[in-house]
């Protein structure tokens, strides 16, 4: 069936990230043609009764790890499923990773991985490119990157010791050259140095399950490389994005750094908001080893709610997922050995829900600040604003018709992603998505998905987006350290 590319919503109140007004929205095209109250339409366009709702801009899940090939396996959630799961949750724009082997071409794993996504994408998506290695093609790879493949961001990974880990030097060099072209630096950080050790220490012990996963990297190994990470960064004036942030120690480390000053940005994500690490010691094995990934959720059952404090008060700034799925027969490579549990969780069918239960329901934000950290800031770090995150006329026509008062329960058994478990099994959530509508096209509504692959398409990024490097450009500008001007030294000098 084909569907109407006209499409007047009618009645809600539409929530941008600095304010809320009731008013109709008019899509046409794959656009929003206008915002405004009782906006007379031509004969022919669906009308969407939205009374009781919000009309919200489309989710931005700033991280998804579709079918990553990943420590001797590979992610189950695809691009198609996983899109499509992103929809059913109100999710209309991923950003996936790119993450090329070590020693080998940026350009060519970046080709490799837009011939895997556009076939199958069911909504619009990004990618970021992680530096993996350093040296010189790499760093062209990266300018190459920036100016003509429309990726403004790149990862570096402080753990994965030997695999994807960079070294201190390597980190300079890799911020420098963002820096120079203007993209955001991200980094995963983790002391890999301290998990190996960590590791074979547990092991030693006779730790073998899931629970030697959190032992061996506990929150100072996180907050240690997040410290070090926006240290490196400061001292090129690069700006930093800690992609999933996960504990307590280390959402204080981005916090008071943002408080001295620093240009960073802290991602917490979906599953460390919505549950903890006490699971790692369930005595079920599959269940434990269902919540392994990398940083570990941390034990301390206090911590989701203290990332949604520092999330409200934008110590932290977005949200992702870090969706990254394994199936239970995937995780049980390591049932022997938790170094050889594959790490990664589900999160991008649930974000939203989740941070509306979490963050909104319990009062800790409002539905102003949920659209900023589910949408609207990572438009603006990423470069995307005002073209998604907003509902205005002229942005693209990714939107979300949001009950605040219905309540889904979350489960493996009836969510859309391909993963067999769910970290949020039995979950009560208020607050879903009723429609959403994707480049223009109702693709989910009453519990059904109607979407293709290749609905979706790869949107290009620009460098120097102005929300994060504005104030970068300025501190060039006036923090130039400069010499002291003094009289050439006349007197004797030792000699040797
Ligand atoms: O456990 C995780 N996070 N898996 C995906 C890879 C990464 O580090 O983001
Ligand atoms: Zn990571
Ligand atoms: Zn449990
Ligand atoms: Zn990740």
């Amino acid at each position: 069936m084909v569907q109407p590319s006209r499409i007047l919503i009618k009645g809600g109140k539409v929530v941008n990230e600095d304010c809320s007004v009731f008013s109709d929205v008019y899509i046409e095209n794959g656009k929003i043609a206008d915002v405004g109250l009782n906006l007379q339409v031509s004969a022919g366009v669906r009308v969407i009764d939205a009374t009781g709702k919000l009309v919200i801009p489309g989710g931005i899940d700033t991280h998804t790890h579709m079918e990553l090939q990943f420590m001797g396996t590979k992610a189950v959630d695809d691009f198609h499923i996983g899109t499509k799961a992103a929809l059913a949750g109100g999710t209309t724009m991923i950003l996936d990773f790119v993450i090329p082997q070590k020693g080998k071409s940026l350009l060519e794993a970046y080709d490799r991985w837009r011939k895997t996504a556009d076939p199958k994408v069911c909504c619009d998506y990004s990618l970021h490119v992680a530096v993996t290695w350093w040296g010189e093609q790499v760093k062209k790879e990266m300018e190459t990157l920036a100016k003509e493949k429309g990726v403004n961001s790149f990862k570096m990974f402080m753990a994965y010791k030997d695999v994807f880990m960079l070294s201190d030097s390597e980190l300079h060099a890799a911020f420098t050259q963002c820096k120079d072209i203007g993209a955001v630096a991200q980094v995963h950080a983790e002391n890999g140095d301290l998990i190996a050790e960590g590791a074979k220490k547990m092991l030693s012990l006779g730790i073998t399950g899931p629970e030697g996963h959190e032992l061996c990297r506990p929150e100072e190994v996180e907050a240690e490389a997040t410290q070090r990470a926006i240290t490196i960064a400061h001292t090129v004036n690069c700006p930093l994005y800690v992609v999933h942030v996960m504990s307590k120690s280390a959402a204080k480390v981005v916090s008071s750094a943002r408080r001295d000053g620093r240009v960073v940005f802290g991602e917490p994500i979906a599953a460390g908001l919505g549950t903890d690490g006490t699971h790692y010691w369930h005595k079920e094995w599959a269940h434990a080893a269902g919540f392994v990934m990398g940083p570990p959720l941390r034990p301390d059952p206090s911590t989701p709610d203290y990332l949604m404090d520092l999330l409200a008060n934008d110590d932290l700034s977005v949200t992702g997922t870090d969706n990254c799925t394994f199936s239970v027969c995937q995780k049980a490579l390591g049932k022997d050995d938790f170094t050889k549990i594959p790490n990664g969780v589900n999160g991008v069918e649930d974000r939203m829900s989740v941070i509306w239960e979490k963050g909104v329901h319990s009062g800790k934000m409002d539905e102003n600040r949920f659209v900023a950290v589910t949408s609207s800031t990572a438009a603006k770090i990423f470069n995307l604003y005002p073209q998604k995150g907003r509902i205005a006329k002229n942005s693209d026509a990714d939107v979300v018709i949001w009950d605040p008062k219905s309540t889904r329960i979350i489960s493996a058994k009836t969510h859309h992603q391909a993963v067999d478990y769910n970290i949020f099994e039995g979950m009560k959530c208020h607050g879903v998505p009723a429609v959403t509508i994707s480049r223009g096209i109702v693709v989910y509504e009453h519990g059904k998905l109607q979407v293709s692959p290749g609905h979706g398409r790869f949107i290009p990024r620009e460098p120097m987006s102005e929300f994060v490097y504005k104030r970068i450009k300025q501190r060039d500008q006036v923090g130039r350290p400069t010499a002291v001007i003094r009289d050439p030294y006349k007197g004797s000098i030792v000699s040797l």
